[in-house]
């Protein structure tokens, strides 16, 4: 059954009272992809990403993690299944780094405290943190190793999905290329599935085997970087890519 899609969208609509923010969107993505999403601010990226970890449910339609409906599904066995990762926030301040990525471990391995530390010890070499930092607070911390924490605690539970909400819009360039190519590695080695969201094009096409591309309230192109370069499907695609 692994050829069946980890994530699908079946005729999607959501709202927020009179704003129709999705209208009838599909979509399937197989196991592995690394899907970026890309489109005006307000255009309905995050509403799109936490319809896939249950944050909200659609009003039409329905959406399927793994061949299950969402909407009836355990939402903790499928927040466990789902990493999540988001911009700035997310990190617990009064906890340090060892403690943050420990946070689902912990749950998961109950008294197997050695099992925890294992774990830790792994998600902050995937994400080449230095150990030295382990007890350090976020507050101590650089704009880029607080994502890297970000990005170890939503690991660290070794979740079949990881949604990313635009996870390196706050560093500088150099940051964002280091942390661009860590994600890109660590997706290639853990081969998880990533649905990546930023509005930044040239990271939409260097990270995305795949590109979605959001307006008025559904997806007006969903291809490979080239396509989108080669035959953008919109005035508003042609635009974005400079073309
Ligand atoms: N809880 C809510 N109640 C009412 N309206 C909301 C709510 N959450 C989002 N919206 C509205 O829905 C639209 C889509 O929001 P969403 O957060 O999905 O956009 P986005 O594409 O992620 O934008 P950005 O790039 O600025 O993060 C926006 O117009 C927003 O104001
Ligand atoms: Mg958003």
């Amino acid at each position: 059954m692994s050829g069946d899609p980890i994530i699908r969208f079946d005729h999607v609509g959501k709202s927020y009272g009179v704003n129709d923010v999705l209208t009838d969107v599909s979509l399937s993505i197989a196991r592995g992809e690394f899907v970026t999403v890309i489109g005006s601010s307000g255009c309905g990226k995050t509403t799109l990403l936490k319809l896939i970890n249950g944050l909200l449910s659609p009003d039409t339609g329905a959406v399927y993690v793994e061949g299950r409906d969402v909407s009836t599904v355990d939402q903790i066995v499928l927040r466990r299944n789902i990493g999540y990762a988001i911009q700035g926030v997310g990190l617990f301040p009064h906890m340090d780094v060892w403690h943050n990525i420990a946070y689902v471990p912990t749950l998961l391995n109950k008294q197997n405290k050695e099992k925890t530390r294992r774990a830790v010890k792994k998600w902050m070499e995937v994400v080449r943190l230095d150990p030295a930092l382990a007890r350090r607070y976020p507050a101590e911390l650089s704009g880029g190793q607080k994502q890297r924490v970000g990005i170890a605690r939503a690991l660290a539970a070794s979740p079949d999905i990881l949604l990313m909400d635009e996870p390196f819009g706050a560093v500088d360039d150099i940051t964002r290329k280091a942390l661009q190519d860590e994600i890109l590695r660590i997706h290639r080695e853990q081969g998880v599935t990533i649905v990546f969201i930023t509005h930044d094009i040239g990271e939409a096409l260097k990270l995305g085997s795949r590109v979605l591309v959001m307006d008025h309230g559904g997806i007006v192109q969903d291809g490979p970087p080239d396509e989108l370069r080669s035959r953008p499907a919109t005035a508003f695609v042609r635009e974005l890519v400079g073309g």
